[in-house]
């Protein structure tokens, strides 16, 4: 089943001046047309700059702010008629997250339980199931006022999945957090999609859409500028780049045998090396070895590389994710416009 299907999903937010060249309402287009297909069972990443509309999306997704168009399901309910059986279906971790300063972090996860209409007895056994899945135990009873920011986001998420929900919404769950903290985040994410849960987070991060994610879209002035897996984007950029090594002797012969292979793009040489771009390395490769060695001429290596995802990026929205975007994210506050007062209201 997919988890989320949207088609034409708009969002405009009215602003209360009126534009000075049209004299109309000065509205933001925060999303336009945006169609997501997001499928059971994966880690799905939505990814884009500041103020791209990836909250907007989220709080539409999860009930907690009305499309201005467009039709969505999401856990196989329609979003404008049935949204109340969708917040029984999902569970959502907003940017700032919804931790409760003064309790602990179990008490946090048991008083979220009982608000999902679990009994004490019930809370206390999934809290103390969360704890020990998350590597908690260490500060789960101290207030989460002392907590570190890695720490408190074990719990943002712990209370995002006390009432088991099949499809999770994680706004910016790593923003912020140091690349240790960050990998073991990812590892309980992926723990989590085991036991079956889809999940679908924003990012900053090209290299946690990489890593972490199955399928990915990215966002940019409200559309969705590409979508796919992290290897299907890669490709549409620009295919792979492969380098072959040789003697110098036989730079030359290769490069005549080489060029104008099928599925070769280009060919350039260095002094000991034949450079490809080619649409695919996995099919070209195959057909490429043998020609040399047929020819007698001996390969001393082969390098198969593909682009970043940073290098996508760039390619979509015509330039890359500036480390002060990054920065500014961490912030939080910063972080686009109301991304978080409303979602502590039921993380
Ligand atoms: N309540 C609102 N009223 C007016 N404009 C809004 C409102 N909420 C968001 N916007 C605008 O909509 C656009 C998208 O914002 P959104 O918070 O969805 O971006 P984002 O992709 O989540 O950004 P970030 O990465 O900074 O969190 C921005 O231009 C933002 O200023
Ligand atoms: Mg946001």
């Amino acid at each position: 089943m997919d988890m989320i299907v949207t088609q034409g999903l708009c969002k405009t937010f009215k602003s209360k001046g009126k534009d000075k060249g049209t004299g109309k309402d000065a509205g933001v287009e925060a999303v336009r047309d945006v169609d997501l297909r997001v499928r059971e069972g994966e880690i799905y990443g939505f990814l884009g700059p500041n103020g791209a509309g990836k909250t907007t999306t989220m709080r539409m997704l999860t009930t907690l702010m009305a499309p201005t168009r467009g039709t969505a399901t999401v856990v196989g309910h329609d979003l404008f008629r049935e949204s109340r059986r969708i917040r029984q279906d999902i569970g959502y971790v907003s940017q700032k997250g919804g931790a409760y300063e003064y309790a602990s972090g179990y008490e946090n996860l048991v008083l979220q339980g009982r608000l999902y209409g679990l009994t004490r007895a019930e809370a206390r056994d999934k809290a103390d199931r969360i704890v020990l899945q998350f590597d908690m135990a260490d500060y789960a009873r101290r207030i989460v006022q002392t907590y570190s920011g890695g720490q408190r986001r074990h719990v943002d998420l712990g209370m995002g999945v006390m009432h088991d929900p099949k499809l999770l919404f994680l706004d910016e769950p790593t923003t912020g957090l140091d690349p240790h903290s960050r990998a073991r985040f990812w590892d309980v994410i992926r723990t989590l999609r085991r036991e079956g849960i889809t999940i679908f987070l924003t990012t900053h991060y090209l290299d946690e859409a990489d890593q972490l994610c199955d399928a990915l879209c990215i966002m940019d002035h409200g559309r969705v500028v590409a979508a796919g897996s992290p290897e299907e984007l890669k490709r549409e950029v620009s295919g792979d780049v492969v380098e072959i090594g040789l003697d110098p002797a036989n730079v030359a012969q290769a490069a005549g045998l080489l060029e104008g292979m099928g599925g070769v793009c280009s060919l350039e040489t260095t002094e000991n090396s034949v450079k490809l771009l080619v649409e695919s390395g996995e099919t070209v490769l195959p057909a490429a070895l043998p020609r040399l060695v047929q020819a007698g001429i001996a390969v001393a290596r082969v390098e198969m590389k593909r682009p970043t995802l940073d290098e996508v990026f760039q390619k979509v929205t015509g330039r890359a994710l500036t480390e002060a975007e990054i920065e500014a994210a961490a912030g939080g506050g910063g972080a686009g416009s109301g991304a978080g007062s409303g979602g502590g209201g039921w993380t």
